[in-house]
């Protein structure tokens, strides 16, 4: 019998520029190119064990048995695993995130990178970051950028992302405010195959991202928060709008959510440079320079709905021990 282990920790990343819509779904290729932030302090630390005398993978996700299309999604990924490998060996997977899952706070993308990094820890094989990625990748798109810290793009089409700034070359904050707490209604990969088979407003937003992609990324390269801000708002306004024209209408926003879209605006009206996006949830996250990431938190925390608010600094490449 024998068993070999790794343990990765990789963090969370929220985009800047969003994907949302498949270019081709079997193979989870995005259609529109995205460029995101990796965050420190949101992190998913996942221990991968691979035990000969398995007959079968066990999953424990934040210290529960997973189930259904939570544990068909891990079992795929270590599926593609045992192809690289070419032997049959199953594993023992554990992992718990530090933020809440499921809930629009990217824990996909943290619990997807870090698997498929442990994943190949344990399974023996020594893969390039960008394989690495292009696993990620398999399992949840954005999990693919949350195998490198700092400001990540994944191109539409593309099979792993890459690295576009380090996080210490541009070190903004990103203050996210959670406004409510239990499972999103609508799953991301639900989301965008109901939107871009109902919304009238799908193609246009896929025509339009690119351009938008590119001002986000020009603005990044540059360091220039206030060309940056208005673009990333533009970004996640278009995705949301392209998802409130779907049948049904897929609306991850809250009272709470539009309070501190509010709140963000006022502050800008005072001379603050924040600026807000958000995801698959009610969440919003704000981009700011460091020396107002208080202030803007403090505005955040007196906004009615919001229950919690966690400033974070751009966060490392996912990394693997092993055991
Ligand atoms: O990678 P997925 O399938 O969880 O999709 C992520 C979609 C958004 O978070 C809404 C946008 C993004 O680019 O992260």
């Amino acid at each position: 019998m024998t068993a070999r282990a790794a343990v990765s920790v990789a963090c969370a990343n929220i985009a800047l520029a969003k994907y949302w819509g498949k270019a081709d779904e079997r193979e989870n290729l995005p259609a529109v190119p995205s460029l995101s932030l990796t965050l420190a302090g949101l992190a998913t630390r996942t221990r991968v064990e691979v035990d000969s005398a398995l007959g079968e993978d066990e999953v424990a996700l934040d210290g529960a048995p997973a189930r259904g299309r939570a544990l068909d999604r891990v079992v795929g990924v270590l599926e593609e695993l045992r192809k690289l490998r070419g032997a049959r060996l199953f594993a023992r997977v554990t992992s718990s995130n530090d933020f809440p899952t499921a809930s629009g706070l990217a824990s996909s993308a943290s619990g997807f990178a870090a698997l498929a990094l442990a994943g190949a820890g344990a399974f023996g094989l020594d893969l390039e970051p960008e394989a690495v990625s292009a696993l990620a990748r398999r399992a949840s798109a954005s999990a693919a950028r949350s195998v490198f810290g700092g400001y990540v793009a994944l191109e539409a089409g593309a099979q792993s992302a890459e690295r576009v700034l380090s996080g210490d070359a541009f070190p903004l904050r990103m203050v996210v405010a959670l406004t409510a707490s239990g499972p999103k209604s609508v799953g991301s990969t639900e989301g965008m195959l109901r939107t871009a088979a109902t919304s009238p407003y799908y193609r246009p937003w896929v025509d339009d991202a690119p351009r938008v992609y590119r001002a986000v990324r020009e603005a990044v390269l540059l360091r220039d928060l206030g060309a940056l801000g208005p673009a990333v708002e533009a970004s996640a306004l278009r995705m949301h709008a392209s998802m409130f024209a779907a049948e049904p209408p897929i609306v991850y926003f809250t009272p709470a959510t539009l309070a501190a879209m509010q709140a963000v605006r006022d502050l800008r009206a005072r001379g603050t440079l924040a600026f807000y996006t958000m995801d698959a949830g009610p969440h919003v996250k704000v981009l700011a320079a460091p020396a107002d990431a208080d202030a803007v938190a403090e505005a955040l925390r007196a906004t009615r709905g919001v229950e919690r608010v966690v400033v974070c600094a751009p966060g490392p490449d996912a990394t693997l021990e092993v055991e």
